[in-house]
């Protein structure tokens, strides 16, 4: 027994060892944040249940990696700590609860400081004379490296501090990190330059702060926030909160959502708050801190080995996990693009059970490595759709070794008809069309939709049965079916024969937006459907238009517009929707919209800044006279409409030289 304890301890020690170098030193995690802390976790239960096995080499009794060499090391005056985590509810009543018997309070409510965890990394950051002297990160806490030259590239942070009243000494610290657009578009320029992107946000940030050369950094979208102080002299205000505000008026950059909270049922509450802003937050956060407020009772509550008494973080349930990749299926969809799918053993991610996940395509695939049989880094964030991040290379193995690279397959795997690539893009389409089955089933599944023709009861397991059995080849044949054709399906009693096919009649009536949605042309949701249901006024009109015209469309873009035309000039699609309207399928003739005159057709706009009207109604307005109004000021803009406050893209109109107008300007436009 005792024996097999020992090797469990030496296994998890190795393996957290490794981790360690691959996180701290490589700045390429193996495992997800989650994993690792689990290993941790385990191995610090073990040591603690067998306390003969101590080992001061262990990893749970040092924090983190040693500094590299290749930057010069700095000595923390004060070290950095770390903070205690909690995953649950109860472990923040525990931790209030320790606060409040460690201060003698009885029943008193602790006032906290509640802050956003940030998800990047810590600095520490020295000012004397309020000049930055020396910025460090945190290494093991006691000793970090030297990236002041890197940190001086970052724009949100003071070379010199601002205000008055700061102490001559002071040690800032805070979290670096990059935000989530910053770091879609770093990994879209790395993937460009044919360079290594980055995992998430936080490697971003890592890997971009060691960076040996500044010049790297100052190209990368690093920021900061500041939560903590370290050495310094003088006095600073008596309050957590208080120290941080000051911090900002001395020109630190701290989170505008830090707020001081009340006892345990206002952190609970703020926990809440976080967790339900955090999708729509700019950047990552992986939990909130709370901070008893009093710094006298900071004092009091002291630290235990490497986390203050007084602090704790609440971590939201992990976003990310391991689990194996049992097989890459081939989906084939509505309009023939077949897409790769990962089958996962079930495992438990962003607080959900996952099974699938999307792959996008071969060559993400075959660059990740992926083949079935190994293990996967999932990640799911909120409501987005579960991905498989990287592949986690097997025991001793320093690189993943794949010996099946991912192929798609030349024949559409539900037909048999030739795969084609896309011209210009990753994905590859089955070139059956409705020949195929696939596409088959779900064009006419998206065709009968609650939200499209609203055929009640024609469920997915109906259309596979009725393609399967040749009764339905295009949505046309679905108002011939008869009822000995209905009733002869599987589980299908007289009766519900006799629904299925009342609701298919009553299908017949419909609008000419649904009906456009309906026919389940590339690229045109149910908002485009509609806005050309609109715009057109009828069927023959849409059939009638040109590019041009559509593009004219609120919504519809170059390659929107291209698809409808596509679309309503393929001979096949006009014989269905001919024999659609045979069988009887109508919509109200709208009292077809005189065409207003469009005196801006053509013309396209930019709206920045506060007017006196609200921007929507500024836009409509401009929009039923034939404008175009766009998000982005770029060559093809005709005049930049700019009211108070304007943002950036007032600038980048007088770059570009192109016409600014004010309110009354636009009034004018509209003819007011
Ligand atoms: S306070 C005295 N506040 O989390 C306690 N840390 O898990 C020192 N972090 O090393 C940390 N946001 O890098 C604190 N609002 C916040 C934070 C925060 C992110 C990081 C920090 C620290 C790690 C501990």
């Amino acid at each position: 027994m005792s024996d097999s304890v020992a090797r469990q301890i030496e296994s998890l020690r190795q393996q957290l060892e490794q981790h360690n170098r691959a996180y701290y030193l490589d700045d390429a995690p193996l495992v997800p944040d989650a994993e690792y802390d689990r290993l941790f976790r385990e191995l610090q239960q073990l040591e603690a249940d067998n306390p003969e096995y101590f080992d001061i080499n262990s990893p749970t009794q040092r924090v983190g990696g040693e500094a590299l060499d290749l930057f010069n090391k700095v000595r923390h005056a004060r070290p950095m700590l770390s903070l205690g985590n909690a995953f649950a509810d109860d472990e923040v009543a525990d931790f209030d609860r320790r606060v409040r018997e460690g201060l003698e309070l009885g029943e008193q409510s602790v006032t906290y400081l509640a802050e956003p965890k940030l998800d990047g990394l810590a600095i520490s950051l020295r000012y004397e004379q309020g000049q930055l002297v020396t910025a460090a990160t945190r290494g093991d806490g006691t000793t970090g490296e030297d990236v002041t030259a890197n940190i001086r590239t970052l724009r949100a942070l003071p070379l010199k501090l601002a205000g008055h009243g700061w102490p001559e000494l002071l040690e800032v610290r805070g979290e670096v990190f990059i935000s989530k657009a910053g770091f879609e578009q770093l990994n879209a320029r790395q993937l460009e330059a044919g360079e290594k992107t980055f995992a998430n946000p936080r490697n971003a940030a890592a890997g971009s702060l060691r960076q040996l050369d500044s010049r790297i950094t100052a190209q990368r979208p690093l920021t900061l926030f500041c939560y903590g102080w370290g050495d310094h002299s003088g006095t600073l205000p008596d309050s957590h909160y208080q120290v941080l505000l000051q911090l900002g008026e001395w020109g630190l950059p701290v989170s505008p959502l830090i707020q001081p909270v009340t006892g345990l049922a206002g952190c609970l509450k703020y926990f809440e708050k976080m967790e339900q802003q955090r999708p729509t937050l700019p950047y990552e956060i992986d939990g909130v801190v709370f901070k008893v407020d009093r710094r006298e009772w900071q004092q009091e509550l002291g630290q235990v080995a490497r986390a203050p008494r007084w602090a704790l973080a609440r971590k939201f349930p992990a976003e990310e996990a391991v689990t194996q990749l049992l097989a890459i299926d081939l989906q084939v969809g509505r309009t023939g693009t077949i897409t790769p799918v990962a089958r996962l053993a079930p495992v438990k991610v962003g607080g959900v059970v996952v099974t699938n996940a999307t792959l996008h395509n071969e060559d993400e695939i075959r660059r990740k490595g992926l083949e079935p049989g190994c293990q996967v880094v999932v990640r799911r964030a909120g409501d987005v759709i579960p991905q498989v991040v990287s592949r986690v290379p097997a025991a001793g193995e320093a690189e993943p070794v794949t010996a099946n690279p991912f192929k798609m397959p030349s024949e559409c795997p539900e037909c048999g008809s030739a795969v084609v690539r896309e011209v210009d893009e990753a994905a590859y389409r089955c070139s059956g069309g409705l020949a195929c089955p696939a596409q088959r089933k779900q064009a006419i599944r998206h065709f009968a939709g609650r939200t499209a023709m609203d055929v009640e009861g024609l469920g997915d397991k109906l259309v596979d049965q009725l393609v399967e059995r040749d009764l339905l080849s295009t949505v046309a044949d679905i108002y011939r079916l008869t009822h000995e054709q209905v009733a002869g399906l599987e589980r299908m009693a007289a009766k519900s024969a006799d629904n299925l096919l009342m609701a298919i009649d009553r299908s017949r009536e419909t609008t000419l937006a649904r009906f456009i949605f309906a026919l389940g042309i590339r690229h045109v949701g149910e908002a485009t459907a509609a806005a050309l249901a609109d715009a057109c006024g009828s069927l023959d009109a849409l059939i009638a238009a040109d590019v041009e015209m559509l593009e004219q469309i609120e919504d519809v873009g170059p390659v929107v517009a291209r698809s409808i035309y596509d679309f309503m000039h393929e001979p096949h699609n006009l014989t269905v929707i001919e024999a659609l309207l045979e069988q009887g399928v109508h919509w109200p003739q709208g009292e077809s919209k005189p065409p207003q005159a469009q005196p801006l057709a053509g013309k396209v706009l930019v709206i920045t800044g506060t007017f006196s009207r609200p921007r929507p109604a500024i836009k409509a307005d401009l929009q039923r006279l034939g404008a175009k109004v766009t998000g982005s000021v770029s060559k093809k803009t005709d005049w930049v409409a700019v009211g108070d406050s304007p943002g950036s893209k007032a600038s980048k109109a007088e770059e570009l030289g192109i016409e600014i107008i004010d309110e009354a300007g636009v009034e004018r436009l509209l003819g007011h």
